[in-house]
């Protein structure tokens, strides 16, 4: 008898056993699967006041058992009938009432295998997997690339185009529903990929310029995710190494991107960053051509930018900047005679928006070829990888914060008569 086997019918009594779905065994609601080392825990379970019945991971050990991952999140069983086993065609089945062909979920990895052997394992990473025989690498699906509100530590979250998915994380409806809720945070690779948190289809904040830096400006708030943009994949993963400690990312059902740890001590789970957070920090608080100063301490938080005006003066100056800023000369001025102004540690403006990037281009090659391009209405040059590239804009400059220290440095075109005082470029 194999070890595992012999393991199964130890925990019988309990109905949780280790590890593995293989072709003929299943998990029938009441029966739980955790991973070897019972770091998570696969069974069914219902949110909150909810009495429906949905198949999720949880952490097996931490009291409140917060859930992970739900796999038939819009589709909740009403009873405890439901049955998750490997069908005929290799492909993990959820289904209820003994009514085999109704299927409620699926692993879809339709045309890639057949029944002989694939198995399903748990991982201590919390990453359900399929596949191919008992003990392969040869993963078919895993839960990593479908996930439902939560980022685990080494989850990819964004785009590989190779195998065309793009995986994001979106909230639950309510603490008792775990169906597709309105927000959701996920890569925009238009122009310089950037992360967006999202509500409905509506910006609600934004990640910050892409992979120039490995941390995210806000360094301050310790948020450590590592950015990965190549040609086959542009993704961001969690770089928390220490894996005795407990850590997700987190769309809740308000809006808020958090990031949790388990703390052993107080026996509960701490936020420890979060976003977004701070007035500026919600998209566009200041309107377009416009700065976010979360450091001003006098009140008024939006700065137009050099050689640009408040678009609506009373709103302006009753503290309501969400109007933005407009040019105060033609841009054809700017480009007959002008020049730049620098404007220093910025989270740099919105990049999808008619931006333009070059991630090999000298400080100066980029300011020229701004200059050349009358539609160009800043640039900056970035540290990429021991080099440098350009960033540069054509259109709307959206959602600038200035940071007391930090950030990039960012130049914006303007006319001569801006010029002329010690910012001069
Ligand atoms: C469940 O319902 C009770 C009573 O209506 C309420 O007090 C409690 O907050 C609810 N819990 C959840 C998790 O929704
Ligand atoms: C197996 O796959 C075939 C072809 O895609 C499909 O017609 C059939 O319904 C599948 N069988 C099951 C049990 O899902
Ligand atoms: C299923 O796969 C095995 C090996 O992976 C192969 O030997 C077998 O012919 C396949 N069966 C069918 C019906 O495609
Ligand atoms: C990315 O941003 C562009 C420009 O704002 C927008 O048109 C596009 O729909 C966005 N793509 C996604 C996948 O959200
Ligand atoms: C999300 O958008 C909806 C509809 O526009 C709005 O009513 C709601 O207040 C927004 N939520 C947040 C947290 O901004
Ligand atoms: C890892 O996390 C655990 C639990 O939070 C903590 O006790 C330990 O000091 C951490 N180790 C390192 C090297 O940061
Ligand atoms: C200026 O740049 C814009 C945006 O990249 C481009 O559409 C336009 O053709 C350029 N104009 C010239 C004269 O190069
Ligand atoms: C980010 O950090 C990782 C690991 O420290 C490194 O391999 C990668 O090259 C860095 N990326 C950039 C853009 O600097």
């Amino acid at each position: 008898m194999l070890p595992s086997t012999l393991l199964l019918f130890l925990l019988f009594p309990f109905c949780r056993s280790v590890g593995t779905i293989g072709p003929n065994q299943y998990v029938k609601d009441g029966d739980t699967i955790v991973s070897k080392e019972i770091k998570f825990e696969l069974g069914f379970f219902s949110p909150g006041n909810s009495s429906y019945r949905y198949v999720g991971i949880w952490y097996a050990k931490v009291p409140q058992k917060p859930v992970v991952w739900v796999a038939n999140r819009e589709k909740p069983i009403t009873d405890s009938s439901g049955v998750l086993k490997i069908n005929r065609n290799g492909s993990l089945v959820l289904f209820a009432d003994n009514k085999e062909n109704l299927v409620i979920w699926s692993t879809k990895i339709s045309g890639k295998t057949n029944s002989s052997g694939t198995s399903v394992q748990l991982l201590d990473t919390g990453n359900l997997v399929l596949v191919q025989g008992e003990n392969s690498d040869d993963v078919l699906w895993q839960s990593f690339d479908y996930p439902t509100d939560t980022m685990l530590p080494g989850m990819k979250l964004g785009l590989n185009r190779e195998v065309q998915l793009n995986s994001f994380l979106t909230s639950w409806k309510s603490q008792d529903d775990p169906g597709t809720g309105d927000f959701s945070y996920r890569l925009n690779s238009t122009g310089s990929p950037e992360f967006f948190l999202y509500n409905g289809s509506t910006r609600y904040w934004r990640s910050g310029s892409w992979p120039w830096r490995n941390i995210s400006v806000s360094t301050s708030h310790s948020n450590p995710f590592i950015f990965v943009n190549n040609q086959v994949e542009t993704y961001i993963i969690d770089s928390a190494h220490n894996t005795s400690e407990l850590s997700r990312y987190v769309v809740n059902y308000h809006g808020t991107l958090q990031r949790l740890t388990w703390n052993d001590i107080e026996s509960q789970w701490k936020e420890i960053w979060a976003a977004p957070k701070y007035p500026c920090d919600q998209y566009g608080e200041c309107g377009a051509f416009s700065t976010c100063s979360p450091d001003n301490i006098q009140g008024l938080k939006c700065t137009c930018l050099p050689g640009y005006e408040p678009r609506s003066f009373e709103d302006w100056y009753q503290g309501d900047g969400s109007d933005g800023c407009v040019s105060k000369q033609p841009q054809v001025s700017k480009c007959e005679n002008g020049g730049f102004k620098v404007v220093q540690n910025v989270k740099l403006p919105d990049a999808s928006i008619s931006a333009w990037m070059d991630t090999k281009m000298s400080a100066a090659a980029c300011k020229r070829a701004c200059l050349r391009n009358c539609s160009c209405l800043a640039y900056s040059s970035l540290e990429i990888e021991g080099g440098s590239g350009c960033l540069a804009w054509y259109g709307e400059l959206m959602d600038i914060l200035l940071f007391a220290e930090e950030g990039s440095d960012f130049y914006v075109r303007v006319d001569s008569s801006e010029l002329g005082t010690c910012f001069l470029f």
